[in-house]
Parts: structure tokens; sequence; C-alpha cells
């Protein structure tokens, strides 16, 4: 049997990045036969980085939201809330003295999130990727959909599995699978080609969010970064073009066009023609999850009830896990 887990942290909101290198592969999961699934919203992890706590019961139901609005149907899939569910921080702390200071160290989110000034990091921050193994292995997750940035976290995860099998049991935690597929697998800032989408970029310009409208969509394509020649014709024209890439691989995703059509149908024109077709086909793809992620926010009670149905299967899966881990391990019960 599959099961099925992934997850965000409910930090800013969602943007089109986490839309084509996760939740899109998400939905497809929900109706293969013998799959079940479980997407939770991962607010330990959000406070890693500085936050306000006076927002994060808002942007935790908003994350679920996304996540409803992008195709979860809550009557096929759990979602739940990370804190709520205590087995995570548990299994994290027994993972924690499995997990070794020296893979840990060369996480590349960790220095990136870190900066220049990691002494002052927090150990949470440090920590975070066996946390992010702990929200896997407690469910015994045989596969995970996400972005191309998580890989890393997933081969730690992986490990930190097959040593606790090694000490305590063999084959007692499944080796978590990455799932990392899709035509947009790494979406990058319409900014800069170079670095990723993210949510947490200071620019808002660098990113389409699921919550902004057709004309917040149409002006950040106009203003995305290009370069002077034509749209490229294909894929040995795109090479050293990481901005003309990113443009022409996130339209290929929506459209859900093969490359090479794409290559096809806009090269040798201007930018302001792919521009043009971006800006249409996300208002497209975009519009109706917009106005389904507003319709269930104006219900916030309505989420709440969906997450916590989805936390009591997702707590009795995880309290199992936790039980036979410590009797595993040892102690005394
Ligand atoms: P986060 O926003 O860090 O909570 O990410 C949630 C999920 O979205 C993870 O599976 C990420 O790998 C994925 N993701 C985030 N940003 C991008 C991006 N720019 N391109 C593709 N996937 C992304
Ligand atoms: N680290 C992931 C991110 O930043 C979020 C995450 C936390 C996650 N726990 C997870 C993803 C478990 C998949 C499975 O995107």
């Amino acid at each position: 049997m599959k099961r099925i887990l992934s997850c965000m942290q409910p930090t800013n909101r969602l943007q089109l990045g986490n839309y084509l290198g996760a939740l899109k592969n998400w939905v497809a999961f929900q109706d293969e036969p013998g799959a079940e699934c479980l997407y939770g919203v991962v607010d330990l992890h959000a406070i890693t980085m500085p936050y306000d706590s006076a927002a994060l019961a808002q942007a935790t139901r908003e994350t679920a939201a996304a996540y409803i609005a992008g195709g979860i149907d809550p009557s096929k899939s759990a979602i739940f809330v990370q804190s709520a569910i205590s087995a995570h921080s548990e299994l994290m702390w027994l993972f924690s003295t499995i997990a070794q200071l020296g893979k840990l160290e060369r996480m590349t989110q960790f220095k990136d999130k870190a900066g220049k000034n990691s002494e002052r990091a927090g150990l949470g921050l440090f920590a975070y990727p066996v946390l992010m193994a702990a929200d896997i292995l407690v469910y015994k997750a045989t596969h995970v959909p996400v972005g191309d940035d998580q890989k890393q976290h997933l081969e730690l995860a992986r490990e930190i599995a097959g040593t606790f099998n090694h000490k305590y049991k063999e084959e007692f935690f499944p080796l978590p699978e990455p799932v990392i597929t899709g035509a947009a697998t790494r979406v990058m800032s319409l900014r800069d080609g170079t670095k990723k989408m993210s949510k947490s970029d200071e620019s808002d310009y660098s990113r389409i969010n699921l919550t902004d409208n057709a004309d917040a969509i149409a002006q950040k394509f106009r203003k995305a970064k290009t370069d002077t020649l034509p749209v490229p014709a294909s894929k040995e024209e795109m090479k050293g073009r990481p901005e003309a890439e990113n443009l022409l691989t996130i339209y290929a995703a929506l459209a859900e066009q093969p490359m090479e059509a794409v290559l096809t149908q806009f090269g040798g024109a201007q930018f302001s023609v792919l521009k043009q077709g971006l800006v249409d086909i996300s208002v497209e793809k975009l519009a109706p999850i917009t106005k389904r992620m507003a319709e269930l926010m104006k219900d916030p009670g309505e989420i709440d009830r969906i997450l916590k149905r989805g936390n009591e299967k997702a707590n009795s899966l995880a309290e199992a896990t936790i039980k036979e881990t410590r009797a595993l391990m040892g102690f005394w019960s």
C-alpha cells in the first residue's frame, strides 16, 4: 500500500512554485487506487524563522484553504495541523539522537536561511530537517511529493529511517521515496532566474501568489526580467538564459503542454507575446483557485472542522507509530 505524506509551512501566501512543484502533484495522488494521502500544515516548522504569533493560526487556516482550493478533497485526504499531533515532536527528539551533526551542517536550506550569522541561528532552524523526517516517518509514509529543493531533506529522512531500522528493527520504517515530478519542479523568481520563487522573497514582484488577482498577475509578468533576445525556439537556445527558460517552463506547466510545443508556439517572438500568454493562462488556471480560497476563508469554522477531522485521523496513525517506537527503544511503560 502507498501512503502519501507532504506538508507546507504556513508562512505568507502560497505562490506558484508551491502549486506547480507540490500541490498539483498532491492532488493527482488522491485518485490513485490504494493510495492513502495525508497533507499537513507544518506550523512547528514555521516558527523556526521570525514570525507573527498573532497571525499564525489564521495562516494555518489559509494554508489549509489553499490545499482545498487547489484540489485536495478532505473526504479523500486527511488535512492536519502538525502542532496538534504531539507525536511529531516526540519522534523528532528520538531521531535527534540518531541524526548526525555533520549531515545537518551540510543542509543547504539551513545555510541559506541562517545566512552569515549562523552562530546566532536557533537550534530549531538547525534541527528543522529532523522534525521533517519525523513528520514523514511518524506516518510510515512511502511517498513524499515535494519540489526539487526538498531533495536533500528527503535524503536525510531516508538515512534516519535506515539507521533506526538497523539499530532497532529491520524494515520498521519504510524508506520514503521523494516524488519530484511535473513540468516545473523548480519555479524560479520572476526577478532573477537563478533564484527560487519563494513565499519569503522580499519582493512581491518575484512571485505569483495564489491570492493575486488578474491585475496583479498581469503587472508581475509584464515586469518579469528577460533578456534582449527574442524568445528561444529550441532547448539549445534556452541554455544560459534562466529567465527565458523559467517563463517557458511556467507556461508549459500551467498549459500542461510539452516544452517542445511551447517553444514552437512562442519561439522567435518578442517576450511581450510570451508574457501575454502567461497572463492569460495564469488567470485561467489560478482564478478558480483564488475564488474558492476566498469563499473558504469566509467560513473559518468549517476549515477548523475539516482540520479537526484530519487531526483525528493523523493522530491515530501517529500515536500507533510512537507507541511501537517507544517499545522498540526500550522505554518504561
Ligand atoms: P514551502 O513554501 O517551503 O513550505 O514549500 C512547500 C512545498 O512547495 C515544498 O514541497 C517545496 O519543495 C515546494 N516549493 C516551494 N517553492 C517552490 C518552487 N519555487 N518551485 C517548485 N516547488 C517549490
Ligand atoms: N520542509 C518543507 C518545505 O519547506 C516542508 C515540510 C515539512 C515537509 N515537513 C515535511 C514536506 C514533510 C514534506 C514532508 O517545503
